[in-house]
């Protein structure tokens, strides 16, 4: 892992080598015109790095205790499904019950939510994607959720894609976190001013909708010798939203400073993975928030909670693929879910 500090657009100075320590005591102030990396100089450091930031995700996680009620750790909202995606909603929605959400909410056409309702009775499914009011009813549903995934199986027909961009509008001015992912990133690729700026908004792009998001927003063809810098320049271009690179690495930026997480993953790429972090990533969102950046050692919120969904999401591959091998699924992923947090941040 490393991070990496960057302050303006006017980058003159000297590059500075620094430990991640040193990056939390400089981070902060201004740092005009100094560009800051901490390297992997050994692996001792980067095993040290690493904890570090697992103990800033411990830091942001909701101790269990029988006084709270229904809803406080979190009611997550997943927009998505229709007649040929059904998995995708389920699993992000899944996921987020999982990791610790308390209800799970599904958003998806009419057609879906009957396939959707099937696959399990924990989740909350409303069929009202393609309905004329979709807006409207999503939108009252809006001041009783604390995160929305907005993405996962929503295909890429105009009509519902015109309605998601509604949905981002309302939920933008109601000020509830979203995470975009899969068709809903196709979806910022055509309009990035719908997020442009909004500082509670998370995009999960995996190679081919980093490079579609780069083009649109930075109009140059992404730089893949360097990731962290490419990443970077994204979050900045788009106001400095946060921004979570899947791949071999999973690289992390608010525009301000570069995360990269490597814990050991599988070799299993099946689809659906995705879900799983963009379902746990909006848990871990409104837990982060609700935290706060005195608990995050002044670091984003967003930035912490990406790392530990990302950490997560590679933890529960590698525990599955440790049982099925080849044949592993998201669905014994998911089987992981608990195991992989409590080994990763309660131990
Ligand atoms: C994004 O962060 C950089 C680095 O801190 C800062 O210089 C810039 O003004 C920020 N941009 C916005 C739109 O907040």
């Amino acid at each position: 892992m490393a991070t990496r500090a960057a302050a303006g657009a006017a980058v003159t100075g000297a590059a500075v080598v620094a430990l991640l320590s040193a990056g939390f005591a400089l981070y902060g102030p201004p740092l005009d015109a100094v560009l800051e990396r901490a390297f992997w100089l050994n692996k001792a450091h980067s095993i040290k790095d690493m904890e570090t930031t697992f103990q800033l995700v411990r830091n942001i996680i909701p101790p269990l205790t029988t006084k709270k009620h229904k809803g406080q750790d979190g009611r997550i909202g997943v927009v998505g499904g229709c007649q040929e995606y059904t998995g995708a909603p389920y699993f992000a929605a899944i996921s987020a019950l999982k990791v610790g959400a308390d209800l799970s909410h599904v958003f998806c056409t009419r057609e879906a939510a009957p396939v959707i309702k099937s696959y399990s009775p924990e989740l909350i499914v409303h069929p009202v994607l393609d309905s004329p009011n979709a807006v409207q009813d999503v939108g009252k549903w809006l001041p009783r959720l604390h995160a929305l995934v907005v993405g996962p199986g929503l295909g890429r027909d105009h009509v519902l894609l015109s309605t998601v961009k509604g949905i981002l509008e309302v939920s933008r001015a109601r000020d509830v976190p979203v995470i975009i992912d899969a068709d809903g990133l196709w979806l910022i690729a055509q309009q990035p001013a719908l997020i442009q700026g909004y500082q509670k908004a998370v995009l999960t792009p995996n190679h081919m909708e980093f490079s579609r998001l780069s083009e649109a927003v930075l109009g140059d063809p992404v730089d893949s010798s360097d990731p962290q810098e490419a990443v970077l320049r994204l979050s900045q271009a788009l106001g400095n939203v946060t921004v979570v690179r899947k791949g071999e690495r999973d690289v992390i930026s608010d525009g301000k400073q570069v995360l990269e997480c490597s814990q050991e993953g599988s070799s299993r790429r099946c689809g659906g993975q995705g879900d799983l972090l963009s379902g746990s990533l909006g848990v871990l969102v409104h837990w982060a928030l609700l935290a706060g950046p005195e608990k995050t050692n002044g670091f984003s919120p967003l930035l912490v909670a990406a790392f530990g969904a990302c950490s997560l999401t590679r933890q529960c591959s590698r525990q599955a693929f440790q049982k099925h091998g080849r044949s592993t699924t998201t669905t014994d992923m998911i089987a992981e879910v608990g195991p992989a947090f409590t080994s990763l941040f309660e131990t």
